[in-house]
């Protein structure tokens, strides 16, 4: 199979854990945060073609729980860049139709970027096009300690299913692939529940680097997977 051709059968969610900013601007001799710059160019770039070729919902991790404890003048320029993204691309997602969601506490981000960012979702909410769901100050330990804690306010044993509706992803179906770049072949505390039955692809590219084509390639290695979902086949 050429890898350059997209494949039949694509994930219906890509979830993208975009490794590898810190280390991009570093080969450059540039600041970190030029590398989350060129990271957010990617992430547009990626995202916009993942919902041009079909796939319906986009996951991005965008920043963890554990991510607050970075150097502050790094944490500052996360959120700046947050800020001026959803400012910037905001329209070009409504054009587009695609609803915007946030998964993560953001109780904590400054109030002018908590407010624009609720806009952006609030904006957004009636697009059908796609969903690109962003995680921020997202943690899957964190998610399932408060479904677990509302489950148990509930007073009685839940289902499977009332525990999914508990989860940030309520409305969105668990991830077929989810995709990490920068060389690491770990999940690092995402969608931890939601994961049970992904495809994962680990590439040693550092996330601004990941282009079309290679956007290309990881689908066409997902497209030869074989999901079973634990049975067999028949
Ligand atoms: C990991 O690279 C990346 C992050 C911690 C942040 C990713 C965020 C973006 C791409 C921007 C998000 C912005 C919006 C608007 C949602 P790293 O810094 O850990 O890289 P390293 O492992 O090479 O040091």
């Amino acid at each position: 199979m050429r890898s350059d051709k997209l494949p039949e059968v694509l994930p219906g969610h890509i979830a993208f854990i975009m490794d590898g900013n810190g280390r991009w601007a570093k080969k450059r001799l540039l600041p970190r945060k030029a590398g989350h710059r060129e990271g957010v160019k990617t992430m547009r770039k990626i995202v916009n073609a993942c919902f041009d070729i079909g796939m319906r919902y986009v996951t991005v991790f965008a920043f963890s729980t554990e991510n607050k404890n970075r150097p502050e003048d790094e944490v500052n320029s996360l959120f700046a860049l947050m800020q001026e993204y959803f400012t910037e691309f905001l329209g070009e997602m409504l054009d587009n139709g695609i609803r915007i969601t946030v998964m993560g506490d953001i109780s904590y981000f400054p109030e002018s970027l908590r407010n624009i960012i609720s806009e952006a979702v609030a904006s957004s909410k009636e697009c059908t096009r796609g969903t690109l769901n962003i995680a921020l100050n997202y943690g899957a330990r964190d998610e399932m300690l408060r479904a677990v804690n509302a489950a148990v306010d509930g007073g009685k044993h839940i289902t499977a299913d009332e525990l999914s509706s508990l989860l940030y992803t309520s409305d969105i179906p668990d991830p077929d692939l989810i995709v990490r770049t920068g060389g690491e072949s770990r999940l690092s505390n995402f969608m931890l529940y939601q994961c049970a039955y992904s495809e994962l692809i680990f590439t040693k590219i550092l996330w601004p680097d990941l282009d079309i084509k290679k956007l290309y390639e990881i689908l066409n290695e997902y497209a030869m997977r074989d999901r079973r979902f634990g049975k067999i086949k028949s």
